[in-house]
């Protein structure tokens, strides 16, 4: 039997890999520029499927996959994908929620403590050899514990963030979201703001929304002023939640004490990036779920995803069911 043909995109793990080779015909791209993508639009002719990780899948690619029939994203966040075209040319799609998000938590959470504890900088201290004396008051840290977290965006990672905070930490969780979260406020104590008063009132502020039409741009100027000028801003998100030059700006100014970023508008980030000139700014590359175990995870999921969707099963967790129940 002829195996279907599927692209695997910049991230699929390799036992993973592997294993869809078995049953696919496989051709993995790590990345697709002007070297090769004559080559991958060539494959996209005859391709069925495609898993891997943040692949724009938008109209023009659509308009070049006449055989695509399924899309599974190795991550959660899906706005690398054009839901509603895909939906019209009734193409499945799919994330790995749930498998990540204890991992995510504790990339979020150690930004925070990365951020307020000035690890980066006191790293860079000892290795550049200037550790002489005892450390003097210019580089001391704020602390964590008994603090007021603000966390925007309470799904899973953000409660899963709440739960470190609440039981590691004795934070006070404030949290604004679309809809209240009955549970969290129980387990974690945690209570609703409107997005004003939790920039307000919070020591640390969290954003951990997915990238939407709604939520693009949700932190500005304006918003960054109302926090504390003593407070830390950890995105845990997406870079174009918030608006990047806006941030620099009240780290220039003074209305924020200090940043986390784990996500940037441009990925990798630009050279010239004015982010990477503040020793306030702790600034790993987008390091979201990359352990090992979780990766490996991430991969399995969308693969088993990939695989049920062409076996005839609906694949758990669909992002547009509508797909499969008008089939
Ligand atoms: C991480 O950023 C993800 O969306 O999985």
């Amino acid at each position: 039997m002829v195996k279907k043909k599927i692209i695997a995109y910049e991230r699929v793990e390799k036992p993973v890999l592997n294993q869809l080779k078995e049953k696919f015909d496989v051709n993995f791209f790590k990345n697709v520029d002007t070297k090769n993508d004559k080559e991958f639009l060539e494959q996209l002719k005859y391709t069925e499927g495609i898993i891997g990780l943040e692949l724009v899948v938008d109209k023009h690619l659509l308009d070049n996959a006449p055989n695509l029939k399924v899309v599974s994203n190795v991550s959660v966040g899906y706005n690398n994908l054009d839901i509603d075209e895909l939906t019209k040319r009734n193409i499945m799609a799919t994330n790995t929620p749930d498998v990540l998000t204890d991992t995510v938590a504790d990339t979020v959470f150690s930004l925070v403590l990365a951020t307020a504890r000035r690890i980066p900088e006191l790293d860079y201290y000892v290795k550049s050899r200037q550790w002489k004396e005892s450390l003097t008051s210019e580089y001391f840290g704020v602390d964590v514990h008994h603090k007021t977290l603000g966390i925007i965006g309470m799904g899973n990672i953000g409660q899963s963030i709440a739960q470190r905070a609440h039981y590691g930490f004795d934070m006070d969780i404030l949290y604004h979201s679309r809809t209240p979260k009955p549970e969290a406020e129980k387990k974690y104590n945690a209570q609703y703001r409107s997005l004003e008063n939790l920039l307000k009132e919070s020591d640390f502020v969290i954003l951990i929304t997915p990238l939407t039409p709604e939520t693009e741009g949700l932190l500005g100027i304006d918003e960054f002023k109302l926090m504390k000028r003593s407070g830390i801003f950890i995105n845990g998100s997406r870079g174009k939640t918030i608006v990047e030059k806006d941030l620099i700006k009240a780290l220039k100014e003074g209305h924020i004490a200090a940043a986390g970023l784990g996500v940037f508008e441009q990925e990798p980030i630009e050279q010239d990036n004015p982010s990477l000139g503040f020793a306030n700014v702790v600034t790993p590359p987008h390091t979201r779920s990359s352990t090992f175990e979780t990766e490996l995870k991430m991969s399995e999921l969308a693969a088993e995803k990939l695989i049920s969707a062409f076996e005839g099963k609906k694949p758990p967790t669909l992002i547009n069911p509508i797909v499969w129940d008008k089939r």
